[in-house]
């Protein structure tokens, strides 16, 4: 059986970005560039090897042990980059793989490497009909068969008008890409060795090169600069949310939505405007996420409810919890079921048992509540002292009055009553009323006193 063995190409510097990190680690949609080329290379080649620049560890460290990593040490071309996979290819077919063209879709390479195969080409180059070809390398064909590619700063005015370009993704038969390789010369604007020349060596020694044109042009979109990123993420972002609604998800505003990639949600749940939910990120079935919610790193299980503006990092909410308006759970907070979080809260590495309820303006950090908790509006956990974190227990049934603090490390014990506005420093037994506030002084009669003084001072 035929091999196939994909090179994606990874060591442009990516001038056209201006930035201080490799192009292909930016993100697109919560994804490196980069990803989105290995995951269609992982979906059909029996082998990967990645081309990258000099300093590239971070790109080869993501990539993953699978990948063969090879470095280009001086950038003189893509043709020169592909030669640098060679060693680590093998026979059979290679697939070169742009890795700045994150909107290809596996369906059209496998096209292309079906195609290949069945002809027996020594080349074929996927094509795409674009209304506005400036900067791609444009296709010259003659007599149907490809003859040539030319890049657009070589290309006469004539060549400009082509409307098919290279995409940059190419099938080649092993045997014929390394000799026509060689033959490749520096002789252009650039004074680079174009990968895109070796159609044209295999065209003049009579091989056989075909094309493959995109059925949609859109996914041959690159990312050069940070304006084609922004494009591109656009319509990866609505990809995303047209899967998201195929499976059954309601979203309001597809327009105000920004959903990644790596996000699943479960049926018939609901998604309002502006909401952003990024990372790994499960939402069950039937769960409502309101207006302006952030959520991220996090997971959400079924019939969940967020009121507007909640932000949620790195953490868990369970069955029938209902969250917001304006709550903010930290990493590590974890709400269990049919709990409640109501406004101005801020949980953080905290455990909200079964049932329990932290409703107004409250700070819960490094505490455990058990199930059927009451915290009144105001109540604060003291979990800091400046050098060092401790925890908070709080038992079932507990009820925490209003504007208490809760001086940590503290336990208070099941079915235990704090009085309001209270400052809770030693452990409160099970079932006790601890009240740790100034006793309240009354004095009869004061304010008509009062106003007798200040008249006789003034007489
Ligand atoms: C390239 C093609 C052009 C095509 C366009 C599609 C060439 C010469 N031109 O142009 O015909 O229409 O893609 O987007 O190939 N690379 C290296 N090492 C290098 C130079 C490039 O690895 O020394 C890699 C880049 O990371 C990138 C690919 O090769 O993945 C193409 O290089 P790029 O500079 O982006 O070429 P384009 O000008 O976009
Ligand atoms: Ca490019």
């Amino acid at each position: 059986m035929d091999r196939l063995t994909a090179v994606v190409l990874a060591a442009g510097e990516g001038k056209r970005m201006r930035s201080r990190q490799p192009k292909v680690l930016h993100p697109l949609c919560g994804r490196p560039l980069i990803a989105y080329p290995l995951r269609t290379a992982r979906a059909l080649a029996d082998r990967i090897v990645l081309v990258v620049g000099p300093n590239a560890a971070d790109v080869v460290t993501l990539a993953g042990p699978d990948v063969r990593a090879v470095v280009q040490r001086e950038r003189l071309g893509s043709g020169h980059a592909v030669l640098q996979a060679k060693s680590d290819c093998g026979d059979g077919t290679i697939l070169v793989l742009p890795g700045d063209m994150p909107l290809l879709s596996v369906e059209t390479i496998e096209r292309l490497v079906d195609h290949h195969r069945k002809s027996r080409a020594a080349a074929t180059v996927l094509t795409a009909l674009v209304a506005e070809p400036n900067g791609y390398g444009r296709v010259l064909r003659q007599g149907g068969r490809v003859k040539r590619i030319v890049e657009d700063r070589d290309a006469t005015d004539a060549e400009k008008k082509i409307a098919e370009i290279n995409t940059s993704v190419y099938c080649f038969a092993a045997a014929r890409l390394w000799p026509a390789l060689g033959k490749v010369r520096p002789d252009n604007d650039q004074g680079e060795y174009y990968l895109t020349d070796v159609i044209g060596v295999l065209s003049r020694a009579g091989a056989r090169v075909d094309a493959v044109l995109t059925p949609d042009p859109g996914e041959a979109a690159g990312v050069n600069d940070r304006k084609q990123l922004a494009e591109v993420a656009a319509v990866q972002r609505r990809r995303i949310l047209d899967r998201l609604m195929e499976g059954g998800v309601t979203i309001l505003d597809p327009a105000t939505t920004y959903i990644e990639d790596g996000v699943t949600i479960g049926p018939d749940t609901t998604i309002h405007p502006q909401v952003v939910i990024e990372g790994e990120s499960t939402i069950g079935s039937d769960c409502v996420i309101a207006l302006g919610c952030h959520v991220s790193s996090s997971h959400l299980a079924d019939r969940v409810t967020l009121k507007p503006y909640c932000v949620l990092s790195e953490s868990a909410v369970d069955d029938d919890a209902t969250l917001g308006p304006f709550c903010h759970l930290r990493p590590l907070s974890h709400v269990g079921p049919q709990a409640k979080v109501g406004n101005f809260v801020e949980l953080k590495k905290s455990r909200i048992g079964r049932g329990s309820k932290v409703p107004h303006l409250s700070y819960v950090g490094d505490a455990t509540l058990g199930e059927e908790v009451n915290v009144g509006a105001g109540t604060i956990t003291c979990n800091y002292d400046g050098v060092a974190k401790h925890e908070t227990k709080i038992g079932d049934r507990a009820f925490i009055g209003t504007n208490s603090s809760l001086v940590a490390p503290l336990t208070v014990g099941e079915g235990a009553y704090i009085g309001a506005g209270s400052t809770i420093t030693k452990d409160v037994p099970p079932g006790a009323l601890a009240v740790g506030r100034g006793h309240q002084v009354v004095k009869d009669g004061w304010a008509a006193r009062k106003t007798k003084q200040r008249e006789e001072h003034r007489g």
